[in-house]
C-alpha cells in the first residue's frame, strides 16, 4: 500500500517514514520545507535502503496536491503538515489558522475527490486545555490556550464533521504527548533553526557546548521536585504508533482520537539529570521563573492505544537521552 505522509520531511514524520519503508509500505512525501531539511529524504534513504518518492509542494495548494494523488494510487494518508511553535502562534495567529487548517481542508478536498478515506492525524495533548486533571483520558473535553491548540482543536472537530457526513472515513486523531529522542543512526533527529523552544534540543545543545546553560522555567510548581512533569515518549515509539494506527483505520470507520504517550510524568530537573548521567556529559542549568502558559503536570492515561491500537510505548528516558546526545554528536560532526 502507498502511504502519503504531509509533513514527512519534519522530525515526526521522518522517523515515520523510516518505520513504513521498513514495514514494506511504499512512502510518498509531500512537503515544502518550510521547517525541514531538504536532505531528509536522502537521510531516510541511508537507513531503509529506500528512497521515498518526494513531492515539494504546499499541502494547501490543492492544484499540487490533486497532481500527487493522480499519479500515485494513495492508499491512505498521515497528516504531519503544520506549523507548531506555540509562543510563534500567538504573535503570527492567522499565519498558523490559515497553513493548518487549509492544509487540512485542501488535503479532505482532496481526498474525496480520489477516493482515499483513510487519515492520521497529528494531534496534540495541548487539545486538553487547562482544566482538565491529569492523566488525561481521550473523552475529557477540549479546549486550547493558544491558537496552535486551537487549530488542533479545530481540525479535530472538522474530522469528526466529516466522518458523520461520510460513514466510510477513517480519521484516527492521535494526540501526542512529549516526543524527544533521535532515530538510532543519529541521521535523523529534532534539529530546530535557530534557539530552540523546547527542552530536549536545548539541553543537548548545552551539553554541546553550543548555549551556555538551561534555564529550567520554575521550581516552584506542586510537583515532587517543584519543576514541570511532561510524558515524554521516544519518536521512534510514537513513529510506531502510526502504523498501528493505520492498521486500525483498515477496519473502522469514524473519527477516534487515541492518546499516544508512556503515562508517565516526567519532571525537567529528572530530565535534565538523566541526560547528564546517561551520557557522562555536565548540562550547566540556572533555575528562572515559570514560563507564560506552561501547566504543572501534562500526561497521558495510554490504556485506549494500548487496549484498541495494541500500541505501549517501550523505550525508556535513557534510551531518549543517549539518542539525542548522538544525534547532536553526528549533526556536529557533519559540520
Ligand atoms: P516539524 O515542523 O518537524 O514537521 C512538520 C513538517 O511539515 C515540516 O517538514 C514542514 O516543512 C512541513 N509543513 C508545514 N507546513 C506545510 C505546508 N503548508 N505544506 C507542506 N509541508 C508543510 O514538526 P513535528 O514535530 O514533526 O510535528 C509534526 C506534527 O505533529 C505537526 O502537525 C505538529 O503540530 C504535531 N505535534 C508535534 C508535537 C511535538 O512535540 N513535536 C507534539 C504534538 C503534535
Ligand atoms: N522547559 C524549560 N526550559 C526550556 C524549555 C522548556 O524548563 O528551555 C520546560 C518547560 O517549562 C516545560 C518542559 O520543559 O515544563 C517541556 O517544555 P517543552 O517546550 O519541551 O514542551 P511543552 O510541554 O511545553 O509543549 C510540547 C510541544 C507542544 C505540544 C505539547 C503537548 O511543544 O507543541 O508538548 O503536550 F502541544
Amino acid at each position: 500500500m502507498t502511504i502519503l505522509v504531509t509533513g514527512g520531511a519534519g522530525y515526526i514524520g521522518s522517523h515515520t517514514c523510516v518505520e513504513l519503508l521498513q514495514k514494506g509500505y511504499e512512502v510518498v512525501i509531500a512537503d515544502n520545507f518550510v521547517n525541514s531539511s531538504m536532505d531528509v529524504p536522502e537521510r531516510i534513504a541511508r537507513i531503509t535502503g529506500k528512497m521515498p518518492k518526494v513531492f515539494e509542494l504546499d499541502v494547501a495548494d490543492s492544484h499540487a496536491l490533486d497532481l500527487v494523488f493522480a499519479e500515485n494510487h494513495i492508499g491512505a494518508v498521515i497528516h504531519f503538515a503544520g506549523l507548531k511553535a506555540v509562543g510563534e502562534s500567538c504573535q503570527i495567529p492567522l499565519r498558523y489558522y490559515r497553513n493548518n487548517l487549509d492544509t487540512t481542508l485542501t488535503l479532505l478536498e482532496t481526498m474525496e475527490r480520489h477516493g482515499c478515506k483513510k487519515l492520521v492525524f497529528s494531534s496534540s495533548a495541548t487539545v486538553y486545555g487547562p482544566k482538565n486533571e491529569c492523566p488525561y483520558t481521550e473523552d475529557m473535553p477540549t479546549s486550547a490556550t493558544n491558537p496552535y491548540g486551537w487549530t488542533k482543536v479545530m481540525i479535530e472537530q472538522i474530522l469528526r464533521d466529516y466522518c458523520a457526513a461520510n460513514p466510510e472515513f477513517s480519521a484516527v486523531l492521535l494526540r501526542y504527548f512529549n516526543p524527544i529522542g533521535a532515530h538510532e543512526s543519529g541521521l535523523l533527529g529534532d534539529d530546530p533553526n535557530g534557539i530552540p523552544n523546547n527542552l530536549m534540543p536545548y539541553v543537548a545543545r548545552v551539553a554541546a557546548g553550543q548555549l551556555p546553560r538551561l534555564t529550567v522555567f520554575g521550581d516552584d510548581y506542586p510537583t515532587r521536585d517543584g519543576s514541570c512533569l511532561r510524558d515524554y515518549l521516544h519518536v521512534v515509539d510514537l513513529a510506531k504508533g502510526h502504523l498501528s494506527a493505520l492498521e486500525y483505520a483498515a477496519s473502522h470507520t469514524g473519527a477516534e482520537a487515541f492518546n499516544l504517550g508512556t503515562g508517565e510524568g516526567i519532571s525537567v530537573l529528572e530530565l535534565v539529570h538523566s541526560f547528564q548521567e546517561v551520557n557522562g556529559v555536565p548540562v550547566p542549568f540556572v533555575i528562572g521563573g515559570r514560563r507564560d502558559g506552561d501547566l504543572a503536570e501534562v500526561y497521558a492515561n495510554p490504556s485506549r492505544a494500548r487496549e484498541e491500537l495494541h500500541w505501549t510505548a517501550e523505550k525508556t528516558l535513557d534510551d531518549m537521552c543517549r539518542d539525542s546526545w548522538h544525534f547532536i554528536q553526528t549533526r556536529k560532526a557533519e559540520r
